[in-house]
């Protein structure tokens, strides 16, 4: 019988030894059986326990269940352990790291036409414009007829155009609003610009684009004169360059505008000593403009013996491509980030 309570104790040991080594639920379950399953140590000496007395049988039954117990604690403790260990080890892994650097929003930029765009529209209500808006889908009357342009104009087959139907094509130019905006001020003095999309029936290359983008711009009033005009194209195309800078007029013709001139900028980049960008000239041909014709005024309902007006086209592409250096126009629409990214 001795022998039996001794044998508890050691194998009280050796469970002990055992537990503490068990690495998961499934030795930890294992072991229990092996101590205390039918098949255990423990369950032969029970059995045992018949042919002793009942003294002996009491002192071993006591025996018994404190090694039970015991048995049964060092499991539950153990079982504690490991769930802390696995609870500690997800933690660890699923930690966010504050200290960790964020990760970065990648953020667009505006396309270089858009830049573009920007800095007229800055320059220009800075000088008392307003931005002027029309339809792209635009009627005959006011694309061409209200712009000194009539039907059979030969003028008309420069700008061969996108027509809808007889009388609405999209606009060839941002001079309608020009005539639009005429006609919507009833008498009362100008000063916009209309920044926008037109369209033309070109063969796509380098430097032409079936859809470009323009700038207009108006100023009508009394005693409005060329040097107006002058003026406020110095101190556009200063702004946009990002130095003063002259500007020359050439004679040309418009349907619109008399007198009409084909303006240039003094070269931004060799100041007027010539350079590869201007040619050697000096110069760089940059828009069209001119006083506004007054078959124009009267058609919209202005006094054109009191008041007159100047007009400017500015290309947006030609504009940004000779400010950039850009050598292909088809760059613009062709949303590469390598390419909006350096402007
Ligand atoms: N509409 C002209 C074009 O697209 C550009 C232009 C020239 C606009 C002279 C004007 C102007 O307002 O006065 O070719």
């Amino acid at each position: 019988m001795g022998e039996n309570n001794n044998e508890l104790d050691i194998l009280k040991e050796s469970a002990k030894e055992e537990i503490s080594n068990a690495q998961n639920e499934q030795d930890l379950n294992n072991l229990k059986a092996n101590y205390l399953g039918k098949k255990s140590r423990l369950s032969e000496i029970m059995a045992s326990m018949r042919e002793l007395s009942i003294e002996k049988k009491k002192e071993l039954g006591q025996k018994a269940n404190e090694f039970r117990t015991k048995i049964e604690e060092f499991v539950e403790n153990k079982r504690q352990e490991l769930l802390e260990k696995l609870i500690d080890a997800k933690l660890k892994n699923d930690a966010i790291d504050v200290t960790m650097p964020a990760k970065k929003f990648k953020t667009g930029k505006l396309n270089p036409l858009t830049q573009t765009i920007r800095e007229l529209e800055d320059v220009c209500t800075g000088m008392g414009f307003m931005v002027e808006e029309g339809p792209e889908v635009e009627e005959d009357l006011y694309n061409f007829e209200l712009l000194n342009l009539p039907k059979g104009h030969p003028a008309r087959e420069m700008q061969d155009s996108f027509y809808i139907d007889e009388n609405t094509l999209l606009r060839t130019h941002t001079s309608p609003v020009q005539a639009r905006t005429l006609l919507k001020s009833k008498g009362q003095p100008i000063k916009i610009i209309c920044p926008g999309k037109v369209y033309r029936r070109d063969n796509d290359d380098a430097t032409h684009s079936h859809q470009f983008m323009q700038c207009e711009g108006l100023v009508v009033g009394e005693n409005v004169t060329m040097a107006d005009l002058k003026g406020t194209l110095v101190k556009i195309c200063s702004h946009v360059f990002g130095s003063d800078l002259r500007v020359r007029f050439r004679p040309s013709f418009f349907p619109f505008t008399e007198p009409s001139v084909e303006v240039d900028v003094e070269c931004f980049k060799c100041h007027g000593d010539g350079c590869n960008l201007c040619k050697g000239s000096g110069w760089i041909e940059l828009l069209g403009g001119g006083m506004v014709h007054p078959n124009v005024l009267k058609m919209c309902g202005y006094d054109s013996e009191k008041y007159q007006g100047f007009a400017f086209g500015i290309g947006i592409e030609r504009l940004t491509m000779m400010k950039y250096g850009i050598d292909d126009v088809r760059n613009f629409y062709i949303d590469d980030e390598r390419f909006i990214n350096q402007f």
